[in-house]
């Protein structure tokens, strides 16, 4: 695998190659969720790059930064085994040179539900894809539905800039127990890292209840109740959108809908979603 650590050396790489190129990019701490984005890059492209930038703008706290899980050495192990051909490795300052100052956002879309609870997040992140859009110059480039806003802020975003990526969402990897696969998981003590699954349990709850035709205000509820339950979890955000305009469900679920929730578990800020088809049968 080659290693590249600058914007000229992945450029002059890519020049030479022929054929389509994926893009899997990421913040690193790999796992078995990330290499389910490579497995389908290397389905669809002929070339794949991934990129480990832990991107300091799409951070609020600085802590949470700062403790970002870094494990470089494993993930080049894991890359390189799934046969990635490219990794992407900036600095900080390759990718935000001195005088940067041009940021790129989803005017709407970057201050609502998880983007109220992180202000500046989606902003970030926006920016930082931006940017890796323009400098590995993919066909494609494929993201986890566990993120399911990014996803939403990523697919408007090249929409409205014209850009000429096609944004793949790739579904959650789960644990056995259920728990959404993230780099974060590695922060949680072993206490925490079991009630974490709370999360997944409140989102089965949500499923069942949307499939019986139950209103979204007792959906919602519920999924409150159910993380209550859980003394080391704390609810931080819960959202019910239609699946195309991100707009809030307002009465049921006549269309497909996603429930994003996201909560603090032993002091780390988790997340995840469930895609709602529907109920067939009329209510
Ligand atoms: O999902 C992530 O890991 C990050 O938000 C991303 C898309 C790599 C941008 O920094």
């Amino acid at each position: 695998m080659n290693t590249c650590e600058t914007v000229a050396a992945i450029r002059a790489l890519r020049k030479g190659w022929t054929g389509s190129v994926a893009l899997v990019p990421t913040m690193g701490a790999l796992h078995a969720g990330h290499m389910a984005l490579v497995r389908e890059a290397k389905r669809r492209a002929d070339h794949v790059v991934a990129s480990i930038f832990v991107n300091p703008t799409q951070f609020g706290d600085p802590r949470d930064l700062e403790t970002y899980p870094r494990t470089l050495d494993a993930d080049r192990t894991l890359l390189t085994e799934h046969g990635v051909e490219a990794l992407f490795l900036p600095s900080v300052g390759e990718m935000y040179p001195d005088g940067d100052e041009t940021i790129v956002e989803t005017t709407r879309l970057s201050g609502l539900f998880h983007g109220a609870v992180r202000p500046g997040h989606f902003r970030g992140v926006a920016t930082v894809v931006t940017k890796l859009f323009n400098i590995v110059q993919p066909d494609m480039a494929l993201f986890g539905e566990k993120d399911y806003q990014q996803l939403a802020v990523i697919r408007t975003m090249a929409r409205d800039l014209h850009m000429p990526v096609q944004v793949v969402g790739v579904p959650t990897l789960r644990e056995p127990d259920g728990l959404a696969m993230s780099s974060r998981n590695a922060r949680l003590s072993p206490e925490a890292r079991s009630a974490a699954t709370v999360l997944n349990r409140a989102l089965d709850r949500a499923e069942a209840l949307a499939r019986d035709h139950v209103a979204v205000e007792r959906i919602a509820e519920t999924i409150r109740e159910v993380i209550a339950q859980e003394p080391r979890a704390t609810l931080r955000g819960l959202d019910i959108v239609d699946a195309e305009s991100f707009t809030p469900v307002v009465r049921y679920i006549t269309r497909r809908a996603g429930i994003m929730l996201s909560a603090e578990v032993g002091g780390v800020l988790l997340i995840d979603q469930r895609e709602i088809e529907p109920p067939k049968e009329p209510r």
